[in-house]
């Protein structure tokens, strides 16, 4: 599971680079579709972490450890990320992309390609080790 969860990650990133590449040359219907993609891969990431990591964490963790408390941590985190996600798709994927709101995408984009960059990069060094010596213990 965990090997496919890091390969969603890399998905999920490219998805962005592309999106903000068909933006940058204007291909508005290559953007408008690699961002549903991303919507729908995204969602689903999310509903796979929430349904067996976290719950997995949970109820496998001992109450009150660091362990315990990180994962909580990280999965509230990824809830606020999932907001600024689906408010970005509010605003810029509804297929109605107008050229006044191009250049605020692409600055969106940007923002959210680090924040995930960087969010992914620590479940991939911490929460995901941690579920695999659960899983193995
Ligand atoms: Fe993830």
């Amino acid at each position: 599971m965990i090997d496919l969860l890091s390969d969603e990650h890399k998905l999920l990133l490219d998805g962005l680079d592309n999106s903000r590449r068909f933006l940058a040359h204007f291909k508005i219907d290559d953007f408008d579709s690699e961002i549903k993609l991303f919507k729908g891969r995204f969602q689903s990431h999310i509903m796979a972490e929430n349904l067996k990591l976290y719950l997995y964490l949970r109820i496998s963790l001992p109450q009150g450890s660091d362990q315990k408390k990180l994962a909580e941590n990280m999965r509230l985190e990824m809830k606020e990320i999932s907001k600024q996600v689906k408010s970005f798709h509010d605003t810029y994927g509804s297929g109605q992309l107008t050229p006044a709101l191009i250049y605020a995408c692409e600055t969106e984009i940007t923002k959210l390609r680090k924040l995930l960059g960087e969010r992914f990069e620590q479940e991939e060094r911490s929460l995901y080790p941690l579920y695999k010596r659960q899983a193995a213990a």
